[in-house]
């Protein structure tokens, strides 16, 4: 039988905060004994880490989690399984997420973990039937979506953005993605479904937006903040709605720049709508989001997009390489082989 408090436990931590863009060096692994638990408490394994533009955004400051600050276990979103419990609630063999965190093992409070029932693959559940997926489904769903109405969707080839986009499609809409690479806009155009694509690194973005949308923008489902949100803005239509899910470009620096031009002016001579969510706040309901999401995998409506990356002491370079684009679909980190 396995001895808990005799395993390593191998943890991530925040060495220093990042001044600018995150480095390797901002980071530290260490290594502990796995302490006992008190009650209500349970010991997790930790089979992925979702990778998320969000993990950088928590070192900048208070966002709807606690600061990350140097010293403290690298906070990170993570599927994991029960292997030791004093908590009535959960018992050993049980399927949770939560803010594990960057480590193999966690100990968490009972009133921290979410139960998970797992009804597919173990890696779906970090994808489309996760927070992923469920952001894309939740995010679209306040934007109310008309058939033959144009989504422009940011960071499409990432995570929330590529599941966005196909969901865009089964609602009949014409769906354009804004991405940073040719090869990215390639794949959401031949293999996701997407109806164009530009790539923001172009020195002619504004003109290529204005061309590939002459009919204007309906909804804009903004993962990226910053210029682009600026660009987007005078190329909206009018009672246009905008979904503010994130800010990726504002996310590796120091602190956020000052807003766009253009607000509030155009918000109100265009009449548009900015409405902001955090996934959490729908919570009581992800079962209704999950079943309609693995129905359309199962109908192939939807094509699962991930792109896993194998062991613990990669997970900082899983982060930096998300950050600069190097990911396509959703990224996390497998720890258990
Ligand atoms: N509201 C919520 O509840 C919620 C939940 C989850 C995620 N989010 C937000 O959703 C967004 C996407 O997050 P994710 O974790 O799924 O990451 P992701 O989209 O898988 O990866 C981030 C992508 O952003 C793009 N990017 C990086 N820097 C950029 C810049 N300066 N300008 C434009 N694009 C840039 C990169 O792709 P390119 O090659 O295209 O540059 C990169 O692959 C984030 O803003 C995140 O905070 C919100």
């Amino acid at each position: 039988m396995l001895d808990i408090n005799s395993q390593i436990n191998k943890q991530i931590y925040l060495k220093s905060s990042p001044k600018d863009k995150l480095t390797k060096e901002n980071f530290e692994l260490k290594e502990s004994k796995i302490n006992h638990l008190d009650n209500n408490q349970v010991l997790v394994e930790v089979i992925y880490i979702s990778i998320d533009a969000a993990n950088r955004a928590w070192m900048q400051g208070r966002t709807y989690r606690s600061q990350i600050l140097p010293g403290d276990v690298m906070g990170g979103y993570a599927l994991g399984k029960v292997i030791d419990s004093k908590s009535n609630k959960y018992k050993v063999g049980d399927y949770v997420e939560g803010d594990l965190g960057w480590q193999n093992y966690s100990i968490v409070n009972e009133a921290e973990l979410i139960k998970t029932s797992i009804k597919s693959s173990e890696n779906l559940h970090m994808s489309v039937l996760g927070i992923t997926g469920k952001t894309a489904y939740f995010g679209l769903e306040l934007a109310e979506l008309k058939k033959g109405e144009t989504v422009l969707i940011s960071a499409a080839a990432g995570a929330v953005g590529n599941v966005a986009g196909q969901i865009a499609k089964i609602q009949g809409c014409k769906v354009i993605g804004i991405t940073g690479s040719d090869d990215k806009a390639k794949w959401l155009i031949d293999e996701l479904g997407f109806d164009g694509v530009i790539n923001y690194k172009n020195d002619n973005f504004v003109k290529d937006l204005r061309a590939i949308c002459p009919e204007k923008i309906d909804v804009y489902f903004d993962n990226v903040g910053g210029p682009i949100f600026e660009s987007v803005l005078f190329a909206m239509n009018n009672f246009g709605r905008i979904i503010c899910c994130g800010a990726v470009s504002q996310y590796d620096q120091a602190a956020p720049q000052n807003g766009p031009r253009g607000v509030p002016g155009l918000i109100v001579t265009k009449r548009l709508s900015l409405k902001g969510f955090i996934v959490m706040d729908f919570e009581d309901k992800k079962h209704e989001a999950e079943k309609q999401l693995m129905e359309w995998i199962d109908n192939k409506q939807i094509k699962p997009a991930e792109d896993i990356i194998i062991g613990l002491e990669n997970t900082p370079s899983a982060l930096i390489g998300l950050l600069n684009g190097e990911n396509k679909g959703k990224r996390m980190v497998k720890l258990i082989k």
